[in-house]
């Protein structure tokens, strides 16, 4: 008789061929057991939807990234300075504190405002690559897209936007990474250094009274406040635009990817337009852009019958409780008819995502538009390549092919 075979590390999601499967990957590991410990990983693994919901709002665990930047290597101390003033890395008093602040520029108003340019930005890049039949989903739209809109509701002049792009991109693979060697950390910390600086000098160079909901008037309204330090705004500022970028572009890739790929939901969709905020619900929860949410025990304490010690910490795969069948029945399959409300692609507890609704509102026009303008989309590629990351989930290209044609910019 042989031994029953422990199941992988979760770091077997990485292996090429896990990564086009990587639903059946978590189905196994979750059924395996929905909270183990990973030895490879040094860290508890949570895969089913009621620990991963129960841990993601539970106040006994701790959101914080590096407990002890001491311990952090040389080379990385620097971003886990930066990250640890972060709201999405604190906890209630600062996390509270800090939310509050930059809310400010998420109103309902001030995202429902952007809409009439998001609309105008997706139509110029579709009525560019109209006569060429051809559009690289990622490349063309769903890269430069997210950036543009975050930018443009913070205030950041588009001259900046390409220097802040190429920062950008070592941070998130920084914090996508579980193991970073030292030049990846020292290039990462760079990037965010440089990044800060930037903002640093814009923010302070232009004259005037800042609009409201820029990164400037957040900045006019923390230093108002004495105890409020510059630095800790410029690292949670550093924050939005990270976070307002990288995440949405893969919803895009992954959504519009799925929708090649069942061609019997678009037809759905492009038949049925009202069904598309379902829609954007149900392929996030279907791909979710972030696969992983960390938070550490405060205390010795049980979790789902299992002893966690203080320190320890839990991975939160969000992306296999978005696949649980005990909330999502026939997980697998892409259904715009669930009802809705429960996936936790944007997290759960008080670090649900800020950008939900400006997320939300670029996927419902992306998706109209793409459904709509390109007659006979189809895929150009048997094997999309994915990100090696486990923390996001995105495509590197989406190449695809529909009719040429001469468009006439909407609107
Ligand atoms: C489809 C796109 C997006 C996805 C899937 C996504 C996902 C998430 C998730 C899962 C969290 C919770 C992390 C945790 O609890 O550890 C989060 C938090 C956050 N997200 Fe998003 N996000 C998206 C778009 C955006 C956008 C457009 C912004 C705009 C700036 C944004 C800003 C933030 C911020 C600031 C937090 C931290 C909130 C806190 O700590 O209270 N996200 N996001």
């Amino acid at each position: 008789m042989t031994a029953p075979t422990a199941p992988p590390s979760l770091l077997s999601a990485l292996r090429p061929q896990n990564q086009d499967r990587l639903y059946d990957f978590y189905r196994d590991l979750r059924t395996a057991d929905e909270l183990r410990w990973d030895r490879t990983l040094n860290a508890w693994v949570a895969t089913g939807h009621e620990v991963v919901t129960g841990t993601a709002g539970d106040p006994r665990f701790s959101s914080v990234r590096y407990p002890d930047i001491e311990a952090v290597s040389e080379e990385l101390r620097p971003l886990a300075r930066v990250l640890s003033r972060q709201m999405l890395y604190s906890d209630a008093p600062d996390h509270t504190r800090l939310r509050g602040l930059l809310s400010r520029a998420f109103t309902p108003r001030s995202v429902a405002a952007l809409s009439g340019r998001i609309g105008e930005a997706v139509d110029r890049v579709l009525t560019r690559a109209a006569p060429t039949g051809r559009l690289d989903v990622v490349a063309d739209l769903a890269r430069p897209l997210p950036l543009a809109v975050i930018c443009d509701l913070l205030g950041v002049p588009e001259a900046d936007r390409p220097v802040l792009s190429a920062w950008s991109d070592p941070v998130a693979a920084a914090i996508g990474s579980s193991r970073l060697d030292a030049e990846e950390s020292a290039a990462a910390s760079r990037s965010m250094e440089r990044m800060l600086d930037h903002l640093r000098t814009l923010l302070t160079r232009q004259g005037g009274s800042p609009a409201p909901h820029t990164l400037r008037a957040l900045l006019a309204a923390g230093t108002d406040d004495a105890d409020q330090d510059l630095d800790e705004l410029l690292a949670n500022c550093a924050l939005l635009l990270i976070a307002g970028h990288e995440t949405t572009t893969h919803f895009i890739g992954n959504a519009a990817l799925a929708l090649l790929r069942h061609p019997r939901a678009a037809d759905e969709l492009r038949a049925r337009p009202e069904l598309i905020p379902a829609a954007v619900e149900e392929l996030l929860r279907y791909d979710s852009p972030v696969q992983l949410m960390l938070r550490r025990a405060r205390h010795d304490l049980d979790l789902a019958g299992r002893r966690i010690a203080a320190g320890q910490a839990v991975l939160l795969v969000c992306g296999a409780a978005n696949r649980d069948p005990a909330v999502f029945p026939d997980p697998d399959r892409l259904d715009f008819h669930r009802p809705g409300g429960r996936h936790v692609a944007f997290g759960y507890g008080p670090h649900f995502c800020l950008g939900a609704a400006l997320a939300r509102l670029e996927g419902t026009l992306v998706l109209e538009a793409l459904l709509t303008r390109l007659p006979d989309w189809r895929l150009d590629t048997p094997a999309p390549t994915w990100q090696r990351s486990l923390n996001f989930r995105g495509l590197t290209t989406l190449p695809t092919t529909f009719t040429p044609h001469h468009a006439t910019p909407t609107g």
